[in-house]
């Protein structure tokens, strides 16, 4: 199925008519909308005005269109920031109010801004709930987008303090898990707690993960209320939110998750490409700027559709270059086309593009849609037809998605913990978990996120590329499993409350794997330097533990001929961040040990099934012949796989 962002209130309404049937025209499903519109709904406090939504749904139902309703909370509008200017959030870098004038300006621990939140969600939820045009909704959007997970305000510090009282009962247990005796830091009542935010030097780690955690259960606090009031009032119908993800908010989306019916998530390639290679070299940059780099948009997908491991909807999908990133490209031929059937192939249900129409003002006019203001067609537009009559030849909506063969455990204590202690430059959580991914993904594995306390049943390989905080029943899950496990560097190196453990790292993971890290050294990524495994030679450097092995078996070692990679029965640990060639020929023997399929067609070739079907994407501008079995039976596309081009075929 397919969908369009469209925001009638930017356009005449004498233009409706026409939009609409030219939606329904290309094939379209679904108009998403309403998203930013509170201004309008709610002109003046308590006036509500909704003839003109009222007419936009009768005018999109009429042409066969089905309508997803946003809430529009995301944008309170002037009157209500005048009326309570605490609502809005303070930066804690710099202690300075945000202001009115874009997004987001909302502090999620204001009680006002929830109360007037709940208030627009039950006006519209009541209005439009049982309308039977309006067949599901979408909460807020994009929840933390622009930094706006934390906020240094006096309600944020307050609810802070409440929230430290809830947790540690007594000031002295706080004190004692926080390790406040360094540096005189103890605290005499929960109501002297500061937020930990521009202080001279760093703050206490414990101090700033527990910041993490309140500010995590803060947005998720805000966000369930809304989900129960639309609940109530448009039973039966879908509620979804469009995820930024976790390692960007360092929000728990697993929690954000749980009460949706399903997860969506904005798809940009190019702009992500952009930021993401931003030091990268030129010609890496270069080779995927206009394609995106292979494993980002998957590796986002394949998160989403972990939260509720179910299908997932992309609600937005990049049409033609955005306006947000450093340098914003256009994208190569085809890529919108690539970009939808790579979505699908993922395990979405449905994409919607991102936008109808290019607007001719305000933040976005240099953002691209299937249209241009002039309501000339962009080059999205046959791509986007193609890609229907595609996924409708190859049925692949009803393809089941069944449980991959590998999956990688993830959180968001990962992403809290890399960026409160950075210890060496090199250990960024995201680029950590990615390199895993990545190196499957060159495999032709697919891979499914799971949460710690997710199901490890279907899986024959788990990696955790960076589970520094490990729980006693995470243990013992790893034992009832069957699989093998992986864990990479500073797995269970933190106590819950961020402090060392005193049986030293990697702490309650010993009862797994018998090691102690005796020492962490961290070095210049260009100070690189070996790891020695199955006879060959790769890299370690940036970031190596000293492992005193036990009586582990050594699968591979330090060019000082320490012990670098461990193993005991089906558990492996890995001591060191290392190279793309060497991960992916490690998983690839993990791989051919567990009896898991692999694909490596080159390094831009990625494969992935969904049901019986298998794609090869192409990411290179180069065609290429694919070794595929001489019986496959190809169902689109060529064993010559274009530049750019996708190919499928029947899994065996
Ligand atoms: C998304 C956002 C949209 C729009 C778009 C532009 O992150 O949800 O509202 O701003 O980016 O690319």
């Amino acid at each position: 199925m397919f969908g369009v962002c469209y925001y009638p209130e930017h356009w005449p309404e004498s233009q409706w008519d026409q939009d609409a049937k030219m939606m329904a025209e290309l094939g379209l499903t679904y108009v998403r909308i309403g998203e930013f519109a509170w201004s309008r709904i709610e002109p003046n406090p308590g006036e509500y005005t909704f003839d003109w939504l009222d007419t936009a749904i009768a005018t999109l139902n009429s042409a066969g269109l089905k309508v997803v309703m946003c809430t529009p909370t995301a944008t309170p509008p002037k009157w209500l920031i005048d009326s309570y200017p605490e609502i809005l959030p303070v930066d804690p870098e710099t202690g300075q109010t945000r202001g009115f004038g874009s997004r987001r300006h909302y502090d999620f621990s204001s009680a006002v801004y929830l109360r007037e939140s709940l208030r627009i969600t039950e006006v519209l939820a009541r209005r439009y709930g049982d309308q039977d045009g309006v067949v599901g909704w979408q909460t807020d959007n994009e929840l933390c987008c622009h930094d706006t997970a934390l906020s240094g305000s006096k309600v944020a510090q307050q609810a802070f303090q409440d929230w430290c009282r809830q947790r540690y009962a007594d000031i002295n247990q706080l004190n004692t898990d926080w390790g406040n005796v360094f540096w005189s830091m103890e605290y005499r009542d929960f109501r002297e707690i500061d937020l930990p935010i521009l202080a001279v030097t760093e703050t206490n780690p414990a101090h700033r993960l527990a910041y993490r955690r309140f500010s995590s259960d803060q947005v998720v606090n805000y966000h369930n209320p809304m989900v129960e009031v639309i609940r109530h009032y448009a039973p039966g119908k879908f509620i979804t939110h469009n995820f930024i993800p976790m390692n960007e908010t360092a929000v728990d989306n697993f929690a954000l998750a749980a009460p949706l019916d399903l997860a969506s998530y904005d798809n940009y390639p190019l702009g992500r490409t952009d930021l993401l290679l931003t030091g990268a070299p030129t010609e890496e940059l270069r080779r995927y700027m206009r394609t995106g780099h292979p494993d980002f948009a998957t590796y986002y997908h394949d998160q989403t559709r972990g939260l509720l491991n179910r299908g997932f909807w992309v609600m937005e999908q990049q049409p033609g270059p955005v306006n947000w990133a450093n340098n914003n490209p256009r994208p190569a031929p085809g890529m919108i086309r690539f970009w939808t059937l790579e979505a699908f192939a993922h395990g979405a249900d449905c994409v919607c593009y991102f936008r109808w129409r290019q607007a001719p003002f305000a933040q976005e006019q240099m953002h691209a849609g299937l249209l241009r203001p002039d309501n000339s067609k962009t080059e999205a537009w046959p791509e986007a037809e193609q890609a229907m009559a595609e996924v409708a030849l190859l049925d692949i909506e009803n393809k089941p998605l069944q449980a991959a063969p590998v999956a990688i455990v993830t959180g968001v204590e990962g992403q809290w913990v890399s960026d409160i202690e950075e210890q060496g430059e090199a250990y960024d959580f995201n680029n950590v978990q990615l390199s895993y991914y990545s190196a499957l993904r060159e495999l032709g594995v697919n891979v499914d996120f799971i949460a710690v306390d997710g199901d490890f049943s279907p899986y024959k390989l788990i990696i955790a590329p960076s589970l520094p905080i490990i729980s006693d029943s995470f243990i013992e899950k790893c034992k009832a499993s069957t699989a093998q496990f992986i864990f990479g560097p500073r797995a269970g190196a933190k106590t819950p409350e961020f402090s060392y453990p005193t049986n030293l790292p990697p702490g309650l993971l010993q009862k797994l794997i018998p090691i102690r890290v005796l020492s962490v050294e961290t070095l210049r990524a260009d100070c690189h330097e070996g790891l020695s495994w199955n006879n060959h030679q790769y890299q370690s450097g940036s970031w190596c533990e000293q492992l005193d092995a036990g009586d582990t078996e050594i699968v591979a070692r330090y060019d000082n001929a320490e012990p670098a990679i461990v193993r005991k029965d089906r558990f492996t640990y890995i001591g060191t961040l290392t190279n793309k060639e060497f991960l992916r020929d490690f998983f690839h023997q993990q791989c051919l040990d567990a009896q898991i399929k692999t694909y490596h067609f080159g390094e831009d070739i990625r494969v992935s099934q969904r049901g019986n079907l298998l794609f090869a994407f192409n990411y290179s501008d180069q065609s290429q012949s694919l070794p595929l079995d001489p019986a496959a039976k190809l169902l689109l596309g060529n064993k010559t796989i274009e530049p750019h081009g996708v190919t499928v075929w029947q899994a065996p």
